[in-house]
């Protein structure tokens, strides 16, 4: 545990990626505060060991709520988000309001808190198209759905705040995280969408030809970067992907999941493009490597097989996904 953290809040801790992180904290030894409107979390994602645990149930879009919430904690993972590049190309104001204002109200109850660190929830569609690959830290941010500009839009709240409020924050730049207790529904990620189909006995639906190429990256190694990164002793400001460093095409990612499934038989079907999607995505990990110390350590292969055992034994994951 680091000297001088003891009491971390993490928002979204009731969701998919933070419910890990909040296991992993108490754990370590820390006293945990969940913040989480519960609206797309689960009280039963988090760990049975409650004893260090703190439950602030509330929205993060409420600004008085959320200063309540922080005082008292020397370090924030702020995790809530609205996560879906389909879902923000539907509704734009919603994933704004909630990604950009909300981080905005955690933003400024951490000052005002005087947290020593705050870690935020980036992510790797920020790029959008990138003339180079694999996508480094420096390159230009091109966002190319509503969803990408929320989270740049509050990647680039997150460095004013270093600067002006002396708040040391950290970005991550998440790409594709995939693990147990990620949701189903027709907003989660492709790999819950594709064990829920073949699971299902249906094919699987692969928008345009397949070839674009995702860098998944499996939840424990996101766990380890957030804990990195909250006691890391680098500047007071920084950008760090987090990923496999590893690059696969949706057609490849298919054909695993399929024969991990032993359904080899069923062929994916090919639908018209996502609209917002970005066609390839890969990222260089030097930078965390280097500064963080971190690794990545589990394959995309030894991952889908841990996630497809763990939606086997949580069947009811999978049923609404059947028709996503
Ligand atoms: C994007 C971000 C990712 C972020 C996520 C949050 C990029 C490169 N990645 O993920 O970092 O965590 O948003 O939502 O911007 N697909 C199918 N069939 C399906 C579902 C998806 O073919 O049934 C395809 C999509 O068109 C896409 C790929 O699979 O090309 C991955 O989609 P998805 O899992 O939704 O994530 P991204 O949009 O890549």
């Amino acid at each position: 545990m680091s000297s001088n953290i003891h009491r971390v809040l993490v928002t979204g801790d009731a969701g998919f990626i933070g419910s890990h992180i909040v296991d992993q904290l108490l754990e370590n030894g820390y006293v945990v505060g969940v913040l989480d409107n519960l609206a797309t979390g689960d009280l039963g994602n988090l760990t049975e060991n409650r004893d260090n645990l703190v439950l602030h149930q509330g929205d993060i879009s409420n600004r008085d709520f959320v200063r309540e919430a922080v005082k008292g904690y020397d370090a924030v993972i702020h995790e809530a988000a609205l996560v879906s590049v389909a879902r923000s190309v539907e509704d734009p104001f919603v994933t704004n309001s909630t990604n950009v204002t909300g981080t905005l109200n955690v933003l400024k109850a951490a000052v005002d808190a005087r947290v020593s660190r705050f870690v935020y929830a980036s992510s790797s569609s920020v790029y959008g198209e990138t003339d180079v690959l694999p996508k480094r830290e420096d390159l230009p941010a091109r966002p190319l759905s509503p969803y990408a500009v929320s989270k740049l839009a509050a990647e680039n709240y997150c460095v004013a705040f270093a600067r002006v409020y002396d708040l040391r924050t950290i970005c991550l730049r998440y790409f594709n995280v995939f693990g147990p207790r990620q949701r189903f529904g027709p907003y989660s990620g492709v790999i819950p969408i594709f064990i829920g189909r073949i699971g299902n006995g249906q094919p699987p639906k692969i928008y345009g030809d397949g070839e674009q190429t995702r860098d998944f990256t499996y939840v424990s190694d996101v766990v380890e970067a957030n804990l990195l990164a909250m006691t890391a002793d680098v500047k007071p400001v920084e950008v760090f992907n987090i990923a496999a460093g590893k690059t696969c095409t949706i057609n490849q990612l298919a054909g695993v999941i399929a024969q991990i499934m032993g359904r080899e038989d069923l062929e994916p079907v090919h639908l018209s493009e996502r609209r917002g999607d970005v066609k390839n995505s890969y990222a260089d990990i030097s930078k965390a490597v280097r500064w963080l110390g971190y690794v990545p350590r589990t394959t995309l292969h030894d991952g889908l097989k841990k996630v497809v055992a763990w939606f086997e034994s949580n069947p009811i994951q999978t049923r609404s996904s059947a028709t996503t």
